[in-house]
């Protein structure tokens, strides 16, 4: 499906941009930030994005903090290399984007505890009930975060779907013993007003929908 996003013009993710082919091959290894950012400053603080869209929040938060890599990973090919190519002509070393499933990632591919801040802006909520199992939130990938959080590591959540709300909010009581449930507080990227700033944010909010946001701080 093509979202029309580049109006004509080449997308080129050029270093900005990893693959999955780009990971390591060998059955079993695991990898942490100094695998995205073996060239720049790998011993940051290294925070995930699970579906970054076209990269809004990644390019507005990443300039305000240069002494955290942010990884955003986009499973819809044309959103990636859109987010990308921005990155790119950014110029911003801390920011790197990964073409592919960012469950499938944090469960098989990255170690334990390499992770500070996991932030997930309005998920797709898959309303029909037969395609709950594809939302990001489940209590498997509540796990797989808390393995690669490190200590005092968060999950951020915003969405705009009431139902997915509630399905968060249940997520959180029945993992009350891994997470403790905290308000959202803004990035400092946000503008007045905004919870994130993000792409869907900005659209959503133009349609006066509810945005609601909780932060779960890992235990232990
Ligand atoms: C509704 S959009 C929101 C994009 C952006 N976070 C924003 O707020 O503007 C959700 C994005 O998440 C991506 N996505 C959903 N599940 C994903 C997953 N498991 N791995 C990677 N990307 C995912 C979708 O392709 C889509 O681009």
């Amino acid at each position: 499906m093509s979202f029309g996003l580049s109006r004509g013009r080449p997308l080129e993710p050029g270093h900005a941009g990893l693959t999955w082919a780009d990971l390591p091959t060998e059955p079993g290894v695991r990898i942490g930030p100094i695998y995205f950012f073996q060239l720049h400053r790998p011993e940051q603080p290294f925070d995930l994005e699970i579906g970054s869209g076209k990269g809004t929040f990644l390019l507005q938060q990443s300039s305000l903090e240069p002494e955290t890599n942010f990884l955003g990973v986009e499973h819809a090919g044309e959103f990636f290399r859109y987010a990308a190519d921005r990155v790119r002509r950014a110029g911003r070393p801390n920011v790197r984007l990964l073409y592919g499933d960012a469950v499938e990632l944090v469960t098989h591919r990255l170690e334990d505890a390499c992770v500070r801040g996991l932030h997930i802006y309005f998920s797709d909520p898959w309303p029909k009930a037969r395609h709950h199992k594809r939302r990001v939130i489940q209590d498997a990938s509540l796990l797989q975060f808390h393995r690669v959080l490190q200590p005092q590591g968060r999950v951020f959540l915003v969405t705009d779907h009431d139902e997915l709300w509630h399905w968060y909010e249940a997520a959180a009581a029945r993992h009350a013993d891994r997470f403790a449930r905290l308000d959202f507080n803004p990035p400092d990227s946000a503008r007045p007003g905004e919870m994130v700033g993000s792409n869907f944010e900005r659209k959503y909010a133009r349609e006066g929908r509810q945005i609601r946001g909780m932060t779960l701080l890992r235990r232990g």
